[in-house]
Order: structure tokens, then sequence, then C-alpha cells
């Protein structure tokens, strides 16, 4: 379970986040919707302890992820947290292939299933022809599609995905949300994703709204 409890976060002075609070169950899928501006990617980044909130707790099983030392967090990340950012955030000198390895190798993951299962996910969004090359070499899409598997690879508890989708044209569009739903169902995975398409959120089976920092149902 993954829980924010009166998250304030503020950038120069100013409030970004309100006091939010949210709890996530196992197993659930839930998709976060609001304005361009309204905070969500601080949100998310909160929850997966990428940004400190200046108050307010966020608990993994009701763990405090802001008291784990910088190795621990490493680990916990490998293991039950993947993370799709806003802007991919792949790693400039590995190539794909390297950049969806690096933390299945952190994970200590059997590498054998966990290969196996990469070239599946792989197949699924047609990435196959794709591994080799480094992320400048690669499109947008191309490069989403990365940051996806790199996330799922390692079979995490959760996967927290900000506009999984914003690079991707329509038919890929419904095929990764289509994974989203697989690795949910049959995996039992959490997953938490930012959306601006009632499409894409309708996959998920909650949806909260956010507003000027705020839940807002
Ligand atoms: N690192 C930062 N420094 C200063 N302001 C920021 C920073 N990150 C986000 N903001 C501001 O916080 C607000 C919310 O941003 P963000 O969480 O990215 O919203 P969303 O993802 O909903 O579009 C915006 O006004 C944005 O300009
Ligand atoms: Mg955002």
């Amino acid at each position: 379970m993954i829980e924010l409890e009166n998250i304030v976060k503020s950038y120069n002075g100013e409030a970004v986040l309100h006091g939010v609070n949210l709890k996530i169950e196992d197993g659930e899928f839930v998709s976060v919707m609001g304005a361009s501006g309204s905070g969500k990617s601080t949100l998310l980044n909160v929850a997966g302890g990428f940004i400190k909130p200046d108050s307010g707790i966020v608990l993994w099983d009701k763990e405090n992820i802001s008291s784990f030392s910088p190795s621990r967090a490493a680990r916990f990340r490998c293991t039950r947290m993947g993370f799709v950012f806003q802007n991919f955030r792949l790693i400039s000198t590995l190539t794909a292939e390297e950049n969806i390895l690096l933390p299945c190798l952190l994970s200590g993951r059997d590498m054998l299933k966990t290969k196996a299962y990469i070239g599946e996910l792989c197949e699924r969004l047609s990435l196959c022809g794709m591994l080799s090359k480094y992320p400048e070499n690669l499109s947008g899409g191309q490069q989403q599609r990365v940051a996806i598997v790199r996330a799922l690879a390692y079979s995490p508890s959760a996967v927290i995905l900000d506009e999984p989708t914003g690079a991707l044209d329509s038919a890929m569009q419904q095929r990764v949300m289509e994974l989203f739903r697989d690795v949910n169902a049959q995996r039992g995975t959490t997953v938490v994703q930012v959306t601006h398409s009632a499409a894409m959120a309708a996959y998920g089976g909650r949806i909260v709204h956010i507003k000027d920092g705020a839940i807002c149902g």
C-alpha cells in the first residue's frame, strides 16, 4: 500500500501541493487527472521518493521512504517500484538494452527469466530492432517505450507512470495501455498513471482528480 499523508510542497515560496492525502491499495490501477501545472508530476515524484516534500510523509507498506539510506533507497526502487518519468530520463551513455538491464541487474532477479520477459515486452511494444541504439538515435516515442520496458522488466510491485503514452501514436497508446492492464491483472502489479486522456484513464479502476495542488475527488 502507498500512502501519502498531508503532503505539502512549494517552489520558491509558492505551494504546488497543499496537503495532499492519497491512499493506493496493493493491486489497484489508479489514474490521476488534472490540468497542466496542477502538480501531477510533483505528486508522482514525491510518491516515488525523487522529490522530498516540505512536510508530510510517504509510506510504502507502512515504511517511511524518506528515512531510507541511499543504498536502501536504490534497492527499494529496483524491487518494489518502477517509474516512468514524464521526460523518460534514459541514461544517454547507455544503449536502450543497457538502460533496461541496469535496474534488473541491481534487482537481484533471475536474469534468465528477466531476459525472457524483456524479450516479451519488447515484442509487444515493437522495440526488438531498437535495443542496440543510444537514446539520441531513438524517436521520442521509442524512448518512451524503452522507459516503459525499463520500469516493468524486473516486475516491481508497483509502477508509477507520468503521462506514459504522451509521445505515442494512438495505435501504440492502446497497446501500451493493454500492457499495463495485463501487468496489473496477471502479475498483481499496482499501477498509478497520470494522463490527460479520459480514454486512457478508463483503463484504471479509479480516477483521482487533482486541481491546484489538491485532490478534488
Ligand atoms: N523544479 C521546479 N522548480 C520550480 N517550479 C516548479 C518545479 N517543478 C514544477 N514547478 C512548478 O510547479 C507547478 C506544478 O508542476 P507539475 O507538478 O510539473 O505539474 P503537472 O505535472 O500537473 O503539469 C507548475 O507551476 C510548475 O511550473
Ligand atoms: Mg507533469
